[in-house]
């Protein structure tokens, strides 16, 4: 079954005109997808061409103005929209951290419904574990943690309420080749372990390529491109995804050179 199923789905913005008014802009247009329950898929394309928008429908953070979104076979309208959010856990950019310890923002959301505190170091011990942090980063202070670090308890966090799927944006966009490195092996872990289904935005194409078994390109809002991911990363169909491709990786060779 699919983990999630994304049925015509168009979402449309309204910006600031310049004349004092507003106009629409489509974020998101007929997009069709279906993400493989247990699976990773990226969802790679330029800067503005919808892929926030996308993960922020598939947690209802917004809905979509039409077509449909199903999770587990079930449409999302009709999820409690906060066991929804437990089952579909979102990893935002540069996630912030609550005041408190890195046990106390792992354990969060079991704390808040009654079920286990940051006390209990073996399960806070077992997801630091899970994201490749050392246990002995239970009792430190969260906010003073570096990027990286941030991601992966931002993730510890996310799994603590034993998810479905995650989502996760741009997880590796701020941070230096070890610490992305760390990162996309904590994705695997979890999917691979786990069992979850992950939805991966991200801007580095050999990151979609490290990570991921299918693969999505939107440009413009439209998605251009979808299928496995060797294939759709490597060799696209369609001219706006090919086009899209090789810029990212003549950027990305660019970014080797100055690296
Ligand atoms: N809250 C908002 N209000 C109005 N327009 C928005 C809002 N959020 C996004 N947009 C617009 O919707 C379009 C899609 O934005 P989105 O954030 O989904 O792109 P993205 O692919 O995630 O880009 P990036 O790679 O830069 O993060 C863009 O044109 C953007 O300017
Ligand atoms: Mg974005």
């Amino acid at each position: 079954m699919a983990a999630f199923d994304i049925r015509s789905v168009t979402k449309w913005r309204f910006v600031p005109s310049g004349d004092g008014g507003t106009r629409r802009v489509l974020a998101l247009s007929g997009v069709s997808l279906e993400v493989p329950e247990r699976s990773i898929m990226a969802v790679v394309g330029p800067s503005g061409s919808g892929k926030s928008t996308l993960l922020r429908l598939l947690n209802r953070l917004e809905e979509p103005d039409e077509g449909t979104i199903g999770f587990a076979g079930v449409p999302l309208r009709e999820l409690d929209v906060l066991e929804l959010r437990r089952r579909v856990g979102l990893v935002q950019q540069q996630p912030a951290m609550f005041a408190g310890s890195v046990a106390d923002n792992v354990a969060y959301g079991p704390a808040l419904r009654g079920e286990w505190s940051a006390t209990d170091l073996d399960r806070v011990g077992a997801l630091l574990d899970t994201v490749g942090l050392p246990r002995d980063f239970a009792p430190r202070e969260a906010q003073q943690l570096s990027g990286g670090e941030r991601q992966r308890v931002a993730i510890a966090r996310a799994l603590a309420n034993d998810p479905e799927a995650l989502l996760l944006d741009e997880p590796t966009s701020a941070l230096d080749p070890g610490a992305a490195r760390h990162v996309l092996e904590a994705i695997r872990r979890v999917s691979e372990v786990a069992g979850v289904t992950a939805v991966v935005v991200s801007h580095t194409l050999a990151h979609a390529r490290a990570v991921a078994q299918w693969a999505a390109i939107l440009v413009g809002g439209q998605l251009v491109e979808h299928g496995p991911a060797d294939q759709s990363l490597a060799a696209p169909q369609s001219p706006q995804a090919r086009a899209f491709i090789e810029q990212a990786a003549e950027a990305g060779a660019e970014a080797e050179h100055d690296g």
